[in-house]
């Protein structure tokens, strides 16, 4: 070999191995900065890149409640995966990773035969009592639709909301799909609905990428805020703080609950497709304090 392309060589490969190491090695050019959480937070439901998929099986190792709200014969680990893209916006790639929930026959939470579900509950996110249940609290999640196993927007699906302790109303519905009695509104948007099942805002549901939302609820003063954004924007508002009764308490929950069609008893009856294998994909998710108006964008 020629001496001086040698030593052109030599020098490449030593100011090459002298580079710091990135802080994102597998995607360095892609890579944004994530969102900063700027207030405290309540319930911290973001998952470690070394979580195992058993850790979602035991108290002492998730985020959540290993033991609800699921059919009885699966475990967290059997229901949850780890979906192979990248991070969503609050979720920080060097410490995060998103997860992906999903539902099959097996998804009958006792007996309730019409529903499948799956639902995520922080750990100390208590039916009464809960710091998620009182002041200012806002609920982020960012969502991503997966080809391989999509929803069937036929279907009502409720995603994310916050039930009260009493299981007879929930303050706020996160839904998709085709909402059963409300056939005007479109299937193939993510619609959040308030506590009389009102439509307060829509988006459409993307089939690529991030979709980032987060929902304040005032239990002081009665309202509830959404704020979107899609990949690594930042949030922003899509509603004013609009009338709504956040009384009674309860939990979030945070998954899929996909009722059934043809009845008026959807907990009990109803038509699901059989050999069901749908899921969506999770990231960025807690609960942080808004007092003073504090939300994290
Ligand atoms: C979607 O749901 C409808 C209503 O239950 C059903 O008729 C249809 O077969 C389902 N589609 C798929 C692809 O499962």
């Amino acid at each position: 070999m020629h001496r001086s392309l040698l030593l052109t060589l030599l020098t490449t490969a030593i100011a090459v191995l002298a580079r710091p190491p990135s802080r994102h090695p597998h995607s360095p050019s892609a890579a944004a900065a994530p969102g900063t959480i700027k207030c405290p937070i309540i319930f911290d439901g973001r998952i470690k890149t070394t979580t195992q998929l058993t850790d979602f099986d035991s108290y002492s190792t998730s985020p959540f409640n290993p033991d609800y709200v699921k059919g009885q014969t699966l475990k967290w680990s059997d229901i949850i995966k780890f979906p192979s893209v990248s991070p969503s916006r609050f979720d920080d790639p060097d410490q995060h990773k998103p997860i992906e929930v999903t539902i099959s026959d097996a998804s009958i939470f006792m007996n309730q035969r019409g529903f499948r579900r799956a639902g995520l509950q922080f750990q100390g996110d208590s039916n009464t009592g809960s710091a998620g249940s009182k002041g200012v609290k806002t609920i982020h999640f960012s969502v991503r639709w997966d080809n391989a196993r999509p929803l069937n927007l036929s279907h009502e699906y409720l995603n994310v909301w916050h039930e009260t302790a009493d299981y007879s109303a929930n303050q706020f519905n996160f839904e998709g799909g085709a909402i059963l009695g409300q056939t005007q509104l479109p299937a193939d948007t993510w619609k959040v609905l308030d506590r009389n099942n009102r439509q307060i805002w829509a988006v459409k549901i993307e089939r690529e990428g991030w979709q980032n939302f987060a929902i304040t609820v005032d239990y002081e003063k009665n309202t509830l805020q959404v704020y979107y954004s899609k990949d690594d924007e930042p949030l922003t508002a899509v509603t004013s703080a609009v009338y709504n009764n956040n009384a009674g308490e309860g939990q979030f929950q945070i998954g899929i609950l996909k009722k059934p069609t043809g009845t008026s008893d959807v907990v009990n009856s109803g038509y699901q497709s059989p050999n069901l294998d749908e899921g969506l994909l999770y990231g960025g998710l807690f609960v942080e304090d808004s007092a003073g108006g504090c939300v994290s964008l």
